[in-house]
């Protein structure tokens, strides 16, 4: 897909007449406001809404006092992230009184309900527009709707759709997200994803390859292949080309550059995905395979559909074939009926499997899925005491495996500056954080480190050509 091809699908979906229909009456200095709430998903969807805002003249602002639009991308994965949005909306009242003429959208995951889209419409009347996922394209339009005259508008319908041809206005000028698929089929009973954002459908192969050599093209360093299920990728697309086929199109492009990707779920893991990954030219060597539980009683009633046997056999696959993998998951404590006995298999597999690191959830009910209905909610004294002993377990082992990284060299992609003086911030091939002792002007590049001490959260390193000479 060429850029004349982009404008011409948002020229399809009316977006680029809307965007052009804005920016002839806006004010210059018009501002954006976009705050965004959960995965790389919503992150994703909010460059594209940052594009479509910048093609309808308005700039982007950190500041929301200073905007003339604001955007609250939510998330719906767990309690706490809704009553986040809930606080700050609650937050921008006073600048709603202040300002007649705001104009304040909420869209994201948590907007697709209809039960809270409707909440919203009753507790917080100062919201203009509610967009739910399936029409993000139209922004624009309901914007300019506003600004005639409509004070409220909702809008949930769809079901499908990926976004061909939106503007994207990028956070980093080094790393990208570049979506290959959108929705989830899998009903892990937990989880408000497939309710909120619909079916799986995968993007064209070429487009993704396409989107790929232009981002490297730009100068991007890491590009991250998204989707909730990366290895299911391809179902529907009628071009028989699947997550590992579109991983080996992505590493045939030219250039200097990392390709990761997330996330796959462990049913789905293949034997020629951890080949692709072996063998791969630019693919990093890391998995994110979230695990959930270490109990078959408790996989079995999340609906995951393998067993904590099955998983550690697929890890040491993997480890067999990726030398110096860097292995990541996921994990839920407290999942309805999680008894002591099936927490403790839970830790045994996070021991067995040695994670790098970890992302540990207290369970947390989500209307309308069927895990909510479950028998046997746990308290939460006991989800937390859970989760605190997870976490101390996990410590130790990262710090372990940490500290046997230190002495190795690693070519690191340098991709900011750290709050320490004179001092970078990047990321080793498995994606662990490292903090290094280099000039501003190498950020953006990649470099080769010496990796010189290690925490559990972090390693810090030199630069080789700086810890030779310092070793001379
Ligand atoms: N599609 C990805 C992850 C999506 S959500 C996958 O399947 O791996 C990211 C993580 O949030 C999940 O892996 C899970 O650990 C956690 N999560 C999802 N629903 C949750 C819930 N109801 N309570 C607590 N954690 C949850
Ligand atoms: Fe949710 Fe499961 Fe789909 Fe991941 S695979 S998004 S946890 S339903
Ligand atoms: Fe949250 Fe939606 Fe992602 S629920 S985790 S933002 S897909």
């Amino acid at each position: 897909m060429t850029k004349n091809d982009d404008i011409k699908a948002c020229r399809d979906a009316g977006v680029a007449e809307y965007c052009d229909l804005l920016a002839a009456r806006n004010a210059p200095g018009a501002k954006a406001y976009v705050r965004t709430y959960g995965c790389q998903q919503n992150e994703s969807d909010s460059e594209k809404i940052r594009g479509m805002l910048a093609a309808a003249g308005y700039s982007v602002t950190e500041d929301a006092g200073d905007a003339d639009v604001l955007v609250y991308n939510t998330c719906a994965i767990r309690e706490h992230a809704e009553n986040r949005v809930f606080g700050n909306i609650g937050e921008i009242k006073h600048l709603r009184e202040r300002r007649k003429d705001l104009i304040v959208v909420l869209c994201g995951c948590m907007t697709q309900r209809e039960q809270t889209a409707e909440r919203v419409r009753r507790q917080y009347p100062f919201v203009n527009i509610i967009l739910g996922t399936f029409v993000l394209p139209r922004l624009p339009e309901y914007i300019w709707r506003c600004l005639n005259g409509e004070k409220h508008i909702t809008d949930l319908s769809g079901s499908g759709g990926t976004n061909e041809g939106l503007p994207v206005l990028r956070e980093s000028r080094i790393k990208a997200w570049l979506p290959v698929m959108y929705g989830c089929d899998n009903f892990c009973s937990y989880c408000v994803v497939p309710y909120v954002r619909g079916r799986e459908r995968s993007r064209a192969p070429g487009t993704v390859e396409a989107e790929a050599r232009r981002l490297v093209e730009d100068g991007y360093k890491e590009i991250t292949l998204l989707g909730q299920n990366v290895n299911s990728y391809g179902k529907g697309t009628g071009e028989g080309v699947n997550f590992a086929g579109l991983l080996r199109m992505v590493d045939g492009i030219d250039g200097d550059f990392i390709i990761r990707f997330m996330t796959s779920h462990p049913k789905d893991a293949t034997d020629e995905l951890i080949e692709t990954v072996a063998s791969g030219k630019h693919i990093a060597p890391q998995l994110h395979l979230p695990v959930q539980s270490g109990s078959d009683r408790i996989l079995a009633a999340m609906n995951r559909r393998y067993t904590a046997e099955k998983y550690l056999s697929l890890v040491s696959r993997a480890r067999e074939r990726i030398p110096g993998l860097t292995l990541t998951t996921d994990v839920i404590v407290g999942f309805p009926g999680e008894t002591e006995e099936d927490f403790l298999d839970t830790l045994a597999l996070v021991r067995e499997a040695e994670y790098d690191s970890m992302f540990a959830f207290c369970y947390s009910p989500r209307p309308g899925t069927p895990a909510a209905e479950m028998d046997g909610q746990v308290p939460h004294e006991v989800k937390t005491e859970r989760f605190a002993r997870l976490m101390s377990l996990q410590e130790e082992i990262a710090q372990r495996r940490n500290l046997n990284l230190v002495g190795r060299k690693m070519r690191v992609l340098l991709d900011g500056v750290s709050s320490r003086a004179g001092r970078l911030t990047g990321r080793t091939p498995g994606n662990l954080l490292i903090e290094v002792e280099a000039p501003e002007s190498m950020v953006g590049t990649f470099a080769d480190i010496i990796v010189d001490s290690a925490r559990a959260w972090q390693l810090t390193g030199a630069l080789e050509e700086r810890s030779c000479r310092a070793g001379t």
